[in-house]
């Protein structure tokens, strides 16, 4: 709850209604903001004591759903993540996320999103069917090649990535930022034998190649993943494979875990 004597903050939040006839539109909010308030606070203070119908998205307050992604001037922001005081302004405009059509006021459909990452593959593939369905032992993984796609792990799929690019924004066969980070994702883990289905997924015209470069999903990220660098990455796999610079690696081979039990430390007796 904002303290007595908070600083009056404009709020211009975009508003849609899907009804017919419905055409979105600006209404402003005067929110009382103070020390350490986020984005997100000030949304909750609008719906709770001056328009109950304000919708938008939102679930864990921490910067984990990846649910409250949505333009504050002009830039995609996790509202949860994003404190008012760093835009040093008393008026903000809030809008949805682009390239993702409206479900209402302030709420996207991740649903294009959530398909182009399932058209991926994201998840391990092996041709060794009976280990996959019976597991006798683990798929060996050395921490240098953990390394080499641990960055792109870290994603919530809030979409402000998708949001920021503008190929997405003009090609919706175009899979976007996030789902190209992910297919490079899988195509690194060295656990992985399902490289080549999804770098013919991806090698079209619609695909890596029309990747302009922007660098705008990296720097919208939240997250600190690099999908403008998978992209490059996938770019590279693709070109030495057709100059013949690249042998089809085998997935990592399944060993057992150690046998030697280290000697176990006693949990120390608690005292009051
Ligand atoms: S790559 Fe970053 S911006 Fe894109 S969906 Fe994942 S966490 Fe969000
Ligand atoms: S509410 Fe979960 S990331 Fe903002």
């Amino acid at each position: 709850m904002p303290e007595s004597g908070a600083k009056q903050i404009t709020f211009k939040v975009q508003r849609y209604d899907p009804e017919p006839g419905s055409t979105p539109h600006s209404q402003e909010f005067n929110v009382p903001s103070s020390r350490g308030m986020t984005m997100l606070d000030g949304l909750i203070y609008i719906k709770e004591n001056l328009d109950s119908t304000l919708t938008f998205r939102t679930s864990c307050r921490m910067g984990i759903c990846g649910s409250c992604g949505m333009l504050v001037n002009s830039y995609p922001h996790l509202a949860c993540h994003t404190q008012i005081e760093e835009f040093h302004s008393d008026t903000l405009t809030i809008k949805p996320l682009p390239n993702l059509p409206i479900i209402k006021d302030l709420v996207v459909d991740l649903t294009p999103m959530f398909n182009n990452h399932k058209s991926m593959k994201p998840y391990i593939i092996r041709h060794d069917t009976e280990e996959m369905d019976s597991p006798t032992a683990e798929f060996v993984q050395r921490p240098e090649e953990l390394a080499t796609f641990l960055q792109f792990t870290y994603c919530i799929k809030c979409g402000l990535c998708v949001s920021a690019c503008p190929t997405s924004g003009s090609d919706k066969l175009f899979p976007g930022p996030q789902a190209l980070a992910q297919c490079y994702r899988y195509c690194a883990d060295s656990r992985d034998g399902g490289g080549q289905e999804r770098l013919s997924l991806v090698s079209t015209d619609h695909g890596v190649w029309h990747c302009h470069l922007a660098g705008a999903c990296s720097e919208a990220c939240p997250k600190g993943v690099d999908p403008a660098l998978a992209i490059q990455l996938l770019k590279r796999r693709l070109a030495s494979q057709a100059l013949g610079l690249r042998k089809k690696p085998s997935p990592s081979p399944v060993v057992s875990p150690p046998t030697e039990t280290k000697p176990k430390i006693p949990f120390p007796e608690f005292t009051a």
